[in-house]
Order: C-alpha cells, then sequence, then structure tokens
C-alpha cells in the first residue's frame, strides 16, 4: 500500500469506499473515504477510524508504519458510525489504549459499543502532550452532532476537523490540490447536504478559530481529500455558503404524469430565459435530491411543480420537500405550479409544507386542468417572466 504522509510523521491510514452510491439518502457516484490518521511521536495516536467493513484495510495501512499495538492513544473525533464502528476492534487489538473524546462522544461511543475504554474526556481548549507535538482540542457541538470534535496539532499547523470541510469522493488521490476544480463541485454538494441547517454555529466556529489564531497548514477532513495547499480555500467557501452568498440562478423543480406540468415547467423556463435569467429545469425523477440540493446553494430563487394525485403532491415532491426543509436553505424565493384533473390539491400541500419551515413563497400561483391549453402555456411564459422579475428585484434589495 502507498504511504501518505501529509506532514513528517502524520500519516493518512483511512479507507477507500469505491461502491458505496448512498449515503443516507445522499447520492455518491464515484464512493467516498474514511479518513484516518496516525501520528508517530512519543506517543503513537490514530485520529478516527473507518466504517467497520474497512477495519482490516485501515490495520494494514497502519500496519506498514507502525506495529498497531505500539498505538497509545485513539481520538475519537465523532461518534457516527462511519468513523468509530472500528474502534471496538482496534481497540481490542491494541489492548485498552486511552481514547480521548468529549463528554458527549463518550456518552455516545458509550451507547454505541457497550463496552469499557479507557476515556479521557476533553473540553476546548484542553491539550495532551504526545512528545514532539501536543494535541488540541476545539469542541464542535452540532457541527454536525453534539459529540463533533476537531484536534489541531500546533507544531506542525494540522487541523483535522473530522465532518467539516469534507467532500464524499473517491479517488486514487489524496489531496485536494491533486484533482483540480472538481474538489469544490464535491465540497458544495457536501455542504448543502449535510451541514447547510448548521450556516450559523459554522459562521460562529469560523470566527472562534480565527480568534484563537491558529496558522494552518494542512485541513485533514474525514471523508475525501485532504487540503493541503491554501486551505483557506475552503474555509472561505464554507463562509460565503454560510451567508446565503448566491447567484441569480433560477431552478425549475418538478415532476409529471403525463406530461402537463412539464408542459407548464418548459414554458415558465422559456419565460424566465426570455427575462434574462439563468435557469435550469431538474426533473425529480432524473436528478437526485442531493444533487438539486447542491444546484439550489448557488439559486435565488427556486419554482416547484407538481401534478395533482389523490388530492396531494406528487410522491417524489413529498420527498424532495421532506429531505429540503430539513436542510433549511435560507434566503430562497420559491414559487408554486401545478396540474390537475379535478379536485386539485397539490399546489395547496407544496404550500402548506413549505409554510412549516417559514419560507418566502410567492402568493401567486399557477395551476391548468388536464392539458393546458394554449393561453395557460402562454400564462405560465409569463407567470416565469414575472418570477424572474421578482428573484431580481430580490437580489437587488438584498445587496442595497
Ligand atoms: Fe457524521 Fe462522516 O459522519
Amino acid at each position: 500500500m502507498e504511504i501518505v504522509e501529509l506532514k513528517k510523521g502524520i500519516y493518512w491510514v483511512g479507507a477507500i469506499d469505491w461502491n458505496v452510491r448512498d449515503f443516507h439518502g445522499y447520492s455518491t457516484p464515484t464512493g467516498t473515504t474514511y479518513n484516518a490518521y496516525l501520528i508517530l511521536d512519543e506517543k503513537n495516536v490514530l485520529v478516527d477510524t473507518v466504517k467497520a467493513p474497512f477495519y482490516l484495510e485501515m490495520l494494514g495501512r497502519i500496519s506498514e508504519i507502525v506495529d498497531p499495538t505500539k498505538i497509545d492513544i485513539i481520538v475519537s473525533n465523532h461518534v457516527e458510525m462511519d468513523h468509530s464502528s472500528s474502534l471496538p476492534q482496534i481497540v481490542e487489538r491494541i489492548g485498552n489504549p486511552v481514547v480521548i473524546t468529549s463528554e458527549r462522544g463518550r456518552k455516545g461511543l458509550e451507547k454505541h459499543y457497550k463496552r469499557p475504554m479507557n476515556f479521557r474526556v476533553v473540553k476546548t481548549g484542553e491539550t495532551h502532550s504526545i512528545g514532539r507535538r501536543t494535541l488540541a482540542f476545539v469542541e464542535a457541538p452540532m457541527l454536525h452532532w453534539p459529540d463533533s470534535m476537531f484536534t489541531y496539532i500546533p507544531e506542525d499547523r494540522v487541523l483535522l476537523p473530522n465532518d467539516a470541510f469534507g467532500q464524499h469522493i473517491a479517488s486514487s488521490y489524496r489531496f485536494a490540490d491533486e484533482v483540480g476544480d472538481e474538489v469544490m463541485k464535491h465540497a458544495a454538494k457536501y455542504y448543502a447536504n449535510i451541514l447547510w441547517p448548521l450556516a450559523p454555529l459554522i459562521l460562529k466556529k469560523i470566527d472562534e478559530v480565527v480568534k484563537m489564531g491558529i496558522p494552518i497548514d494542512v485541513i485533514g477532513p474525514s471523508h475525501g481529500l485532504i487540503w493541503r495547499k491554501d486551505p483557506g480555500r475552503i474555509i472561505n467557501a464554507y463562509v460565503e455558503w454560510s451567508q446565503g452568498k448566491a447567484g441569480k440562478k433560477i431552478l425549475v423543480v418538478y415532476d409529471t404524469m403525463w406530461g402537463s406540468t412539464e408542459a407548464l415547467a418548459k414554458a415558465i423556463l422559456k419565460g424566465l430565459i426570455e427575462e434574462g435569467a439563468e435557469a435550469k429545469l431538474l426533473h425529480l425523477r432524473s436528478n437526485h435530491r442531493s444533487d438539486i440540493i447542491e444546484e439550489m446553494l448557488e439559486a435565488k430563487g427556486v419554482l416547484l411543480g407538481s401534478p395533482t394525485l389523490n388530492n396531494g403532491m406528487f410522491p417524489t415532491m413529498g420527498d424532495f420537500l421532506t429531505y429540503m426543509r430539513g436542510l433549511r436553505p435560507k434566503g430562497k424565493f420559491f414559487g408554486l405550479f401545478g396540474s390537475y384533473g379535478w379536485g386539485g390539491g397539490a399546489v395547496k400541500e407544496m404550500r402548506r409544507s413549505l409554510e412549516q419551515e417559514k419560507f418566502d413563497i410567492w402568493e401567486k400561483e399557477l395551476t391548468a386542468q388536464y392539458i393546458p391549453d394554449p393561453e395557460e402555456i402562454q400564462k405560465a411564459i409569463e407567470f416565469g417572466k414575472e418570477f424572474a422579475k421578482k428573484v431580481e428585484s430580490n437580489s437587488t434589495n438584498d445587496s442595497k
């Protein structure tokens, strides 16, 4: 196995999951990685572990560098099982190492694995000397679980923030600077689908870390590629995404039964484009929900269209709205449209769903019965034009 060194004596010893395609509802078309890090010093340290089926892959990488029984300390930055489910096995293999974690981390690990471990519980600002180096800890509750914690190595300027700053990419490369701009697209999708609801906390935590004045050369997240050159790039992107900075893009997200809602969607798109908007048509069964969420990061306006099925919205729209509401995207302006046969109900149900999270919704809506006639298609074009003007005026007001 190739040995990957981040800084002298600090190694990546994680695993590559080439085959995972669904990460609890998030599509991972190339797979992902579970990153663990090994630090060799007077006391040898393993920071985080990997998902249990990949234990032997991690152990193999560790064994290339050091006898695993020579590990003295394991840091568990996060309880979620993609990072901790190998912990019982590696603790067993080493034989009772010190396990450093936050108080909530201790509780979470005990509840998950129901076995005694030699815990040292740490809080923000506490340190642990391992010889030439120091481990410094910053609790990061709700980024993205209550137990989440960052580990920082001041002597090497290395930050190991677990899930923060990650990307779901499986690749033969280990460093972000080896793959070019593609990494930012993966990082944006990861942020939008995992961290978006935590935007205020992210801004606060970044501010806290900046005020601590800790220099950072390398950021080693728990998924994907390591930020080795210009780690400020991903920090700045997180600040921008968390501040809700977006382009003027407008999305038309829809599903259709017999083509009527699609005909409205395409007419609305025509109106948006005629008004000069950068617009995109996204069919809910041709685009994964997590890809649409990534598109939303850069959008100012979102038009949602659904046919009526059993007096309500189409199931794919229900799925999407449930997912989207949980992510609480801020600063988006929503419009609603749809088709029906007799009683209707899709648009009403979509509005009710959005109102639960107090989204900004245009009071005007567009519906058509059975097959839209040419006048209704013309109305849909006008609806698109008017929506584009509303988004434009909202953006102008925002920037004042
Ligand atoms: Fe929150 Fe990658 O686990």
